[in-house]
């Protein structure tokens, strides 16, 4: 059968091959961000719960109304940000509600910017919609917002323009400062700002996250994308979410039903029951974890004679790979692999050119014996 045109516009071909190689050499997979960590217990405990109680038919597509209300309580707990469980879209993941954000939002043809390095979900979608991604280069270390650059890319088709923050694969974390000029941009260009703040709770070194939601300017005109997957470890559930004006949210949750009808509705009550029960130290403890992971593995990497760019918040780590051999991102990746047995992305995954051919992106976010045992592999490599 011949496939459409857009068939080809959503291949994840390096991560694939590189997980394939992995698996076939019985390595540790450190290119996708799969999170398996342990489930709090009030999580597991909620759906189990709920499955008994016989909650398994559809929900509402907007999502139940207890977690639509878990959702704005916590922004308030943790932002002060006052919401309405109306402004609240329960999706299958933050996949899910950017994929329905952008369906209800842009027409085929319409430019949205993002920055490099991306995440490539957010590319694959605009390119799978008809949407036109153009992009702004942000460099390693220090992953600069840099006003000029963005100014230069903006045209009369711009429409939109995403950030990620914390940062997959980049690891920045967005200064008040820095959100308060997207506003002002956004605003002298008419532009919706989808916000993926999927990792909002894993900040390092003090840290702080910046909800874009709490900068005047963009209460309007940003739609937030969240979820369980990370901050739950449970990327196999489907469970994330959108917030946005409630006019957004009655559209989106049309093209919502149509897709996915609804997310899985015991697992929504668990997650609630992880929102409601589990309070502000819970996170503490999640990234200073992390951060003894990022701090573990770096100094793996420094060791190997590779060169990380340290991350302030997500858990991933892009890497300068120059001296390692070979002519190119995958080449290099695929030698760490079979001389460590340690999987990571080439860095192309997240470039429209080659400007990533000598970077690689590594998870950390993996059981502890796991990693360490992944940072004794990197060493080796020197
Ligand atoms: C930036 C970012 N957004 C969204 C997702 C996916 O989230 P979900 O599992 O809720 O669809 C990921 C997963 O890696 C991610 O890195």
């Amino acid at each position: 059968m011949r496939l459409s045109s857009r068939s080809g516009s959503v291949e994840q071909s390096h991560i694939r091959s590189m997980t394939r190689a992995c698996n076939a050499m019985g390595g540790i997979n450190m290119a996708q961000g799969v999170c398996d960590l342990e489930v709090p217990r009030a999580v597991i405990d909620g759906a189990k719960a709920a499955m008994d109680e016989g909650i398994n038919i559809y929900t509402p597509t907007e999502g139940l109304p207890r977690l639509r209300e878990a959702i704005a309580a916590k922004m308030q707990r943790s932002y002060g940000i006052e919401v309405a469980s109306e402004q609240v879209l329960v999706s299958d993941g933050a996949t899910g509600a950017f994929y329905t954000a952008c369906l209800t939002l842009l027409e085929p043809g319409d430019e949205v910017i993002l920055f490099e390095p991306y995440y490539g979900y957010h590319r694959s979608t605009l390119t799978s919609l008809g949407a036109v991604p153009t992009f702004v280069r942000l460099e390693a270390p220090e992953w600069k917002l840099d006003m000029e650059a963005l100014e230069a890319v903006v045209t009369p088709k711009t429409r939109g323009m995403v950030i990620c923050n914390p940062a997959n694969p980049s690891g920045k974390v967005y200064t008040r400062e820095e959100l308060e000029a997207i506003g002002a941009f956004a605003e002298k260009h008419d532009l919706i700002v989808f916000s993926d703040e999927m990792y909002e709770h894993f900040l390092y070194d003090g840290a702080q996250h910046i909800p874009a939601l709490s900068i005047p300017s963009l209460k309007e005109r940003c739609v937030t994308m969240s979820g369980f997957s990370k901050v739950f470890s449970i990327t196999g559930w489907r469970l994330g979410y959108a917030i946005a004006p409630a006019s957004v949210i009655e559209a989106m949750a049309q093209f919502n039903d149509l897709i996915y009808v609804c997310a899985p509705a015991p697992l929504q009550i668990g997650a609630a029951a992880g929102l409601e029960q589990l309070g502000e130290g819970y996170y503490g403890i999640l990234a200073q974890v992390h951060q003894h992971k990022r701090d573990l593995f770096c100094d793996a990497l420094r060791d190997a004679g590779l060169a990380p760019s340290v991350p302030a918040g997500a858990y991933y780590v892009m890497t300068d790979v120059s001296s390692v051999a070979g002519s190119d991102d995958f080449e290099k990746a695929m030698k760490i692999l079979e001389k460590t047995g340690v999987a990571s992305v080439p860095g192309r995954a997240f470039y429209h050119d080659d400007a990533g051919k000598n970077m690689v992106r590594f998870c950390y976010s993996k059981p502890l014996e796991v990693l360490e045992e992944a940072a004794e592999r990197i060493r080796k490599l020197r």
